[in-house]
């Protein structure tokens, strides 16, 4: 429904909004905490400008895709995927952080990744968590969504996968494993340092010399991994989609939001599954039979 396409829409209509357009959306957002839709009368009694000027304004913010109005038993409104960004991306420039919201440079199921770049010309990543789809025509779950804590909340839930995915990067990064650096993050965006190279899943036979180089690489990665399980963390969708290779063809694991930490219940399945697949990957890939031992990493666990 265009929602996903997000951030494209922000940088055209970014320029278009006034201090009043931000802080209804601000307004909106808090009082999403208490209400799926927002009653535009609480909005107006809630801020100190002219009925008139706020119904002008939330026209506007609808013609530019930032909210929903509906029609309930009350006259409502919540956010977009695109007010959303909107809110994020301005906390973005006032921390100086981010001066231009560059081309999108890749999509998942759950997210869409762009360049960024700061006021000194330096370029960085902006990933824009997408959790769930917001249909405002869902009427039925509204009860639900209130009594189960927002769970149900698209927005609520990307901003939960950004704090995690932020949270790993950095405690990984300080640690020293082989991570994009981070940033910042706010609400449902994480920023980070580009990893220049490519994605494992792109890379050829002849992109190696020997077969020697190929174990090189592998033995890399389980030893990535590794370190990750001795701070505490598993990857949890560990692949060859969500490792990249710098410009030395050393791994750097990226995209972390679903991981779990080793305490947890499945800790062992999970970390033999982010396992196999990189083995099966080399394999299919290479042709090569790899002899890795899991135990030898499973242990680390006990
Ligand atoms: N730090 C980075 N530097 C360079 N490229 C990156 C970086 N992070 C991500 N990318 C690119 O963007 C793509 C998508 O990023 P990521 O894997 O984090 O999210 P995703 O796969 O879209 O998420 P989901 O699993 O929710 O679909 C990656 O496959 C990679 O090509
Ligand atoms: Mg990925």
């Amino acid at each position: 429904m265009g929602i996903k396409m997000a951030p494209l829409s922000v940088t055209k209509s970014f320029r278009d909004l006034n201090r009043l357009d931000f802080r209804i959306l601000s307004v909106i957002e808090i009082l999403m905490a208490k209400h799926e839709f927002v009653p535009i009368e609480e909005i107006i009694r809630f801020m100190k400008y002219t009925e008139k000027k706020i119904q002008l304004s939330l026209k506007r913010l609808k013609k530019m895709n930032l909210v929903f109005i509906v029609q309930r038993h009350y006259l409502g409104t919540a956010l977009t995927f695109i007010g959303y960004d909107a809110l994020a991306l301005k906390a973005l420039v006032e921390k100086n952080v981010l001066a231009q919201l560059g081309p999108e440079i890749g999509a998942g199921k759950e997210s869409n990744v762009h360049l960024g770049m700061a006021d000194d010309g330096k370029e960085f990543l902006i990933k824009f968590h997408r959790l769930g789809k917001l249909d405002f025509r869902a009427t039925r779950k509204s009860r639900t969504f209130i009594a189960e804590k927002r769970h149900l909340s698209p927005l609520y839930e990307s901003r939960l996968s950004a704090e995690r995915e932020h949270k790993a990067l950095k405690a990984l990064y300080t640690k020293g494993v082989s991570v994009p650096e981070p940033i910042v993050q706010n609400r449902h965006l994480v920023t980070m340092r580009i990893i220049h190279g490519q994605d494992l899943f792109r890379i050829r036979r002849s992109d190696f010399g020997s077969e020697e180089e190929i174990a090189i690489l592998f033995q890399n990665i389980i030893q990535e991994v590794k370190k990750c399980v001795q701070h505490g963390y598993i990857h949890g969708d560990l692949s060859e989609y969500n490792i990249r290779l710098n410009e030395e063809n050393y791994p750097v694991l990226i995209d972390w939001p679903q991981y779990v930490n080793t305490e947890e219940l499945h800790a062992v399945e999970i970390l033999t599954r982010d396992c196999q697949n990189i083995l099966n990957f080399f394999e299919r890939k290479f042709l090569v039979k790899i002899h890795y031992d899991m135990s030898e990493i499973i242990q680390i666990l006990d």
